[in-house]
């Protein structure tokens, strides 16, 4: 089934300047980049965005990483796009991610880890909402 997810290259990835590297995973695996912009994620955006994480001890950690540099925001489109996308992007946790993915390739560490992408459909609903209106996705 053709599917819709949402994904981020943090800013662990724009400051290393691997955008470009990093899209040329995902197109390798099929997807396609419906969408796509370079923005400097607000204190709000990053707050709503991880709002499921609110409790957790790593929550402001997690927003200060997110808006300390450029993000790439993107809709991805293909085949199982959700399940694909985590597949290539790895582990959360760059020590377990398997080889050839994305995280084990460039990521830092679990707060640095390059990429971040939708885990079910009704997230990526609410996630790729967030960042970009139906006019702004040409599949
Ligand atoms: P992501 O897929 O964007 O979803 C939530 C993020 O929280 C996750 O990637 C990690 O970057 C971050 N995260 C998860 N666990 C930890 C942790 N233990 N310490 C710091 N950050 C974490």
């Amino acid at each position: 089934m053709t599917e819709r997810t949402f994904s981020i290259l943090k800013p662990d990835a724009t400051e290393r300047n691997l955008t470009g590297a990093i899209n040329a995973v995902i197109e390798k695996a099929g997807l396609r980049i419906v969408a796509q912009k370079r923005i400097k994620m607000s204190r709000t955006d990053a707050e709503q965005f991880y709002g499921v994480h609110k409790e957790r001890p790593f929550f402001g950690e997690l927003v200060e990483t997110m808006t300390s540099a450029p993000v790439v925001v993107q809709v991805l489109e293909g085949e199982g796009a959700i399940a694909k996308y985590r597949e290539i992007m790895g582990a959360t946790n760059p020590a377990q991610a398997a080889d050839g993915t994305i995280r084990k390739l460039y990521a830092k560490s679990i707060g640095e880890n390059s990429v971040h992408g939708s885990d079910a459909p009704e997230t990526a609903k609410v996630e790729i909402a967030q960042f970009f209106p139906d006019a702004e996705i040409v599949g």
